[in-house]
């Protein structure tokens, strides 16, 4: 008997043959018709709709694990502010700020231990998401998540801490819509605005890597998925 055709996926470019992608990734993140197109955010930055949502309760569970590892905690910034964002970190390090800066570590400051492994699905959905948005042979090596309560928010920032800019950050989007605004490398201010829904992945690279980008006060609600939270989980290539 013949095998039935496969769809062709978002993961399935050929030019990620030779990286050490997970077997899995062509099945997981497939792309359906009904999918909606990628929409262009700026030079080098897509947001990829809907990317992720078929595996949401693959990712909510790994989420869960990695989160009995490493809890969510709320860091303090170099200027003495508690970010209103709880934050946990997988992979081989982990992004952390205290008094001292931003920085990346490979020990959880708040256990002492490594930080926990990165899933699978994770890994896999970062590297299919690059793909998709023209970034081939992306391979996170860490992923910041960050947990947004009623009226948490993000101010406008660059991610600036990895040594090497030539990789893209996708960024994840679980739970709550949250308005995601997203400028240029140039300028704090005009940004666009988009809300970013349950399953939607934006990934930005190239012209765009250190475009200015926030999340605006979440709006109090209920997702049958994540309850009154959103997560964002923004992978990286820090090493
Ligand atoms: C971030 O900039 O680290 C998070 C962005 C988001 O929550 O969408
Ligand atoms: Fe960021």
């Amino acid at each position: 008997m013949k095998p039935p055709a496969r769809q062709r996926g978002y993961a399935e470019d050929p030019s990620l043959a030779a990286t050490s992608v997970p077997m899995i990734t062509a099945d997981l993140f497939r792309d359906p018709s009904d999918r909606p197109a990628p929409i262009r955010l700026g030079d080098g930055a897509t947001l990829l709709p809907g990317f992720a949502r078929d595996r949401a309760t693959a990712l909510l569970a790994a989420l869960e694990e990695v989160l009995r590892q490493a809890p969510l905690r709320r860091m303090r910034t170099p200027g003495g502010h508690v970010m209103t964002v709880a934050t946990s970190c997988c992979g081989d390090r982990g992004w952390t700020s205290d008094a001292d800066g931003y920085r990346y570590s490979a020990l959880d400051p708040a256990s002492g231990r490594p930080w926990p492994p990165m899933p699978e699905v994770f890994a896999a959905l970062a590297t299919a998401a690059a793909a998709a948005a023209g970034y081939p042979a992306f391979a996170a090596d860490t992923c910041l998540i960050n947990r947004y309560g009623d009226g948490a928010k993000l101010s406008p920032h660059q991610d600036r801490d990895e040594r090497d800019l030539s990789h893209p950050i996708v960024s994840l989007s679980l739970g709550l819509p949250a308005r995601f605004q997203f400028g240029d490398p140039h300028r704090r201010e005009r940004l666009l605005r988009t809300t970013l829904e349950h399953g939607d992945v934006v990934v930005w690279g190239g012209a765009s890597r250190l475009a200015y980008h926030g999340v605006l006060p979440l709006a109090a609600g209920r997702h049958p998925m994540t309850g009154d939270c959103r997560y964002n989980l923004s992978f990286r290539r820090a090493g």
